[in-house]
């Protein structure tokens, strides 16, 4: 008797974890996805639309010459930080930057970023 009712307990966990694995494990796999460095395309850069959107957005905080002002140097960014740190400080600012999600598209910040991540 006891036997039977075990099997059935064990049946019920046996299903509510397949319902984990088929529901739980993707969306958290999304998430986890948004802020790491594979999420960030390695496109190829186009560094003349890169830099069109520096001089407008950014210049008047980093320089002409990336060489800082109100906001970091930029000149050697690649070399001190990774891509995921440099597209999050884009898409959230902080610290006194504003931040760039929904006012520069997302291709615009991967490509920002990857040129960017170039600045060694
Ligand atoms: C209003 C001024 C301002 C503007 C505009 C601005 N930034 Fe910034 N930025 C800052 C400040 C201040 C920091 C330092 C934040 C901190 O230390 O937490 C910073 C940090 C950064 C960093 C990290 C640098 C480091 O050494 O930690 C990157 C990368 C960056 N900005 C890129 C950009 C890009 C790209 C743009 C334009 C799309 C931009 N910023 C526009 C002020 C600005």
């Amino acid at each position: 008797m006891q036997k039977w009712i075990m099997s059935i307990v064990l049946g019920i966990a046996g299903f509510l974890f397949v319902i984990l694995l088929l529901f739980n494990l993707p969306a958290k796999e999304e998430a986890s996805q948004m802020d790491s460095p594979a999420s960030i395309p390695e496109t190829p850069v186009n560094a003349s639309k890169a830099e069109s959107i520096y001089k407008s957005n950014c210049m008047h905080c980093h320089g002409d010459e990336y060489q800082g002002a109100m906001g970091p140097a930029l000149n050697q960014v690649g070399a001190k930080l990774g891509r995921e740190k440099i597209y999050n400080q884009i898409v959230h600012g902080g610290g006194g930057m504003p931040g760039y999600e929904g006012r520069l598209t997302e291709e615009e910040i991967v490509n920002i970023t990857n040129w960017l991540g170039s600045f060694k």
